[in-house]
């Protein structure tokens, strides 16, 4: 892993326009050209006038690659470094000064939970300088709900992050990274996008990190927020939100990021369960079991056994729904106040892990204080 080289990616400055009182605003203009002439003084005003963004990738399809620009499902992902993502959008220069950095070059897929120790704490540790005005977080599609809840409630800071990924390779034809990377760095330079929380950008949409979820297996259109929406959108420059994130995040919460991770597992409920899994996992010594439920989070008799007598054995047990949106009723589909249960609420269930593991961290012990965590955050 090559990771946080900090090299700074001097770019031609172009676009020293601020914000506009509304909200909204134009960050700078793709089709614009660097200056034509100018001194290197004026160039270097210039340059300072414009958003200092840190640009943190970490591999995913938007680094991706394949033999034949026509594959889109056949590549390999996280093999084309920061910089070259960086060439393939000239329009950058116009909008931020960039700072790359390479912090890994994985498929997403096999993100690790040290992996979101050293990003969570590098973001952390460059938006407490005075030099860096943003960060942006390249990513495979695949768990990338999971990093940005992560990071949505243990950064501390009220500068913009976003994160944004691609669903085709970088090598495909309508490569759809390009566009994708341009429009975080967009919001992440916008004023607008201050005190919002963790943020994904993706498809000219914003989402908040805690409602966002990947919900296509190949569309480009795939992330959504069930339920609530897109927070705004950006495109062409301009920067608009239409709502505010009502849940606590980033510098209100009670979450920081360490390097000791509690063992919290999700088993899933469907036709014909079994108990073996749960007992698996008790045996396995984890502290805590999600269960992706049918319906309102309702669970087989025989996982809800199982389930109970974990709780018994000190585990926790939070409930949640696999069908992707709404959410589950505490004491609705099962007896959680008689069987020790915590729900989850709007989380889906890696989610409800990310901040079960985040809570029990911190030293949160017992179904009722837990519960109270989950219905802040
Ligand atoms: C990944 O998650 O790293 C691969 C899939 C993707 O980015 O779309």
């Amino acid at each position: 892993m090559a990771c946080c080289r900090g090299a700074s990616l001097t770019i031609a400055a172009m676009n020293t326009s601020t914000p506009s009182s509304s909200g909204a605003q134009g960050a700078g203009s793709a089709a614009a050209a660097s200056p034509a002439s100018g001194s290197q003084s004026a160039t270097s005003e210039a340059a300072h006038a414009r958003p200092r963004i840190a640009v943190l990738a970490t591999g995913g399809t938007i680094a991706g690659s394949a033999a034949d620009a026509a594959n889109t499902s056949g590549y390999q992902a996280g093999v084309v470094g920061v910089d070259r993502l960086l060439e393939a959008v000239p329009a950058l220069s116009g909008v931020a000064q960039i700072q790359p950095e390479q912090v890994a070059s994985i498929d997403s897929k096999d993100m690790a939970l040290a992996l979101w120790a050293t990003l969570a704490q590098r973001v952390n540790a460059l938006l407490a300088s005075d030099d860096i005005d943003g960060v942006v977080i390249t990513h495979g599609t695949d768990t990338l709900e999971e990093t940005a809840y992560l990071l949505h409630l243990t950064v501390k800071s009220t500068k913009p992050v976003v994160l944004t990924a691609a669903m085709r390779p970088s090598s495909a034809l309508s490569a759809d990274g390009p566009l994708n990377l341009l429009n975080a760095v967009t919001v992440a330079a916008s004023q607008a996008a201050h005190g919002q929380g963790v943020l994904v950008a993706f498809n000219n949409r914003i989402h908040s990190a805690r409602d966002v979820v990947k919900t296509s297996t190949y569309a480009v259109d795939a992330f959504q927020s069930p339920e609530v929406g897109a927070l705004g959108w950006v495109q062409d420059g301009r920067v608009e939100f239409q709502r505010k994130v009502v849940r606590p995040h980033t510098v209100d919460t009670e979450f920081v990021i360490g390097t000791k991770w509690p063992n919290v597992e999700i088993v899933v409920s469907y036709a014909g369960a079994s108990r073996i899994g749960v007992d698996a996992l008790v045996a396995a010594g984890v502290r805590g079991i999600v269960v992706a439920g049918t319906g309102n989070g309702s669970i087989h008799a025989s996982v809800q056994q199982a389930l109970a007598d974990a709780v018994s054995q000190g585990v926790v047990v939070v409930r949640s729904s696999r069908v992707g949106s709404g959410h589950v009723m505490r004491n609705g589909a099962a007896s959680d106040d008689a069987l020790g249960f915590v729900t989850a609420g709007s989380l889906n269930p890696y989610k409800a892990r990310v901040l079960l593991m985040l809570a029990l961290a911190a030293g949160g012990t017992g179904a009722v204080a837990l519960q109270k965590i989950f219905d802040t955050y």
